[in-house]
């Protein structure tokens, strides 16, 4: 029973503090480009803050922090609607403090609402979504999935235009051309060795998710640098379609927002059965992105393109990506 009188559930009565410290730890599930998961929490009383983590930004891919960004609003997306699944409103404050560029967000003033079920569902769909690398089956993605998954994008503030058919075929040479300058740069390729060789350290991407040759896919998947263990089959991915995330802006507020839409849209794919591959290359060399903004005729700068197609349901894909734990990424020494 609360202080008014009115009957409440023991989740009613916990501490925000607790709910924030939990939305912190699902945010952990969140993608980021090479499983850098470049982001840190801390837990105040009545506000959660989330942080990049520099240590852990591409330094020669990234320098300018984009993917870092997008990545950690992808997490700043868990979190919000981990917060929700729990029946918790908060006020996001996004880069509050101008002479604190670390710090990207404040999540403040909490209240209690009902935990919202469409929230519960994808706190669900955190737990299974992962990146799988083999081609895709020849089932197409339905024409209303495509439609979903574009209002998950729309309702962060991002933009997500499916590519035609020309234009396919135009992003598969700018990303042949993205893998050839990366290939021939010594700092990139040792950037790409270092994360694809850290079993056991919590980030990094593990030989178990990489496969083990190049698919033959329309548009060419990332080049690791080395081979994997994913078999991957004879499949092509004729039938994928693929899809650019895209804005107005090309900052780091605009990336920010990038993430959370990516993850909005990521997990509304998984709750429809739609597999979702980033392909980062082409918007790391500066040639090819600028070649992808003209693809977009100029109406916007591009953040990230995405392969969207339906899984081989013969197989099984890939395992999960190693994660930090919760006490590597979450500081809740003020609320002990
Ligand atoms: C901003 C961003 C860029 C990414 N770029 C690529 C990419 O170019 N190629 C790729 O295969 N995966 C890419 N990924 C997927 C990550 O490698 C993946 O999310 C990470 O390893 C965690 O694995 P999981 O998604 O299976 O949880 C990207 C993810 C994000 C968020």
């Amino acid at each position: 029973m609360s202080r008014d009188g009115k009957v409440v559930t023991m989740s009613q009565e916990s501490q925000p503090a607790t709910a924030l410290a939990e939305a912190a730890a699902t945010a952990g599930h969140a993608p980021s480009v090479h499983n850098t998961q470049p982001w840190s929490w801390r837990v105040l009383p009545d506000a959660l803050e989330l942080r990049s983590v520099a240590d852990r930004q591409l330094a020669a891919s990234d320098p300018e922090g984009r993917l870092l960004a997008v990545s950690c609003g992808a997490a700043l997306h868990h979190a919000r609607v981990a917060l929700a699944a729990q029946g918790w409103r908060a006020v996001v404050r996004r880069r509050p403090d101008p002479d604190d560029s670390a710090l990207l967000a404040r999540l403040t003033d909490l209240s209690r609402v009902p935990a919202d079920p469409e929230a519960m569902r994808l706190v669900q769909c955190m737990r299974v979504r992962h990146t799988d690398r083999r081609p895709v089956s020849d089932e197409p993605v339905p024409i209303s999935a495509l439609d979903q998954i574009t209002r998950a994008v729309t309702g962060e503030g991002g933009r997500l235009h499916i590519l035609d058919r020309d234009q396919v075929l135009e992003l598969a040479a700018t990303a042949g051309q993205a893998h050839a300058v990366e290939a021939e740069d010594p700092e990139l390729r040792a950037e790409l060795a270092y994360w694809t060789s850290r079993a056991d350290a919590g980030t990094g991407l593990t030989a178990e998710v990489l496969p083990e040759q190049p698919a033959q896919t329309t548009v060419p998947g990332r080049d690791f640098g080395r081979p994997g263990s994913l078999p991957i089959g004879p499949g092509h991915d004729q039938a994928a379609a693929y899809a650019m995330l895209h804005g107005d802006e090309d900052g780091p507020d605009s990336w920010l927002r990038a993430g959370e839409a990516l993850s909005a849209g990521w997990l509304t794919a998984t709750r429809l059965g739609v597999s979702v591959v980033p392909l980062s290359a082409v918007v790391e060399v500066p040639g090819t992105r600028q070649t992808l903004r003209q693809l977009l005729s100029g109406i916007g700068f591009p953040y990230l393109v995405l392969r969207l197609g339906i899984a081989d349901p013969a197989h099984a894909g890939p395992p999960h990506t190693p994660r930090l734990t919760t006490a590597q990424v979450v500081d809740t020494s003020a609320v002990r």
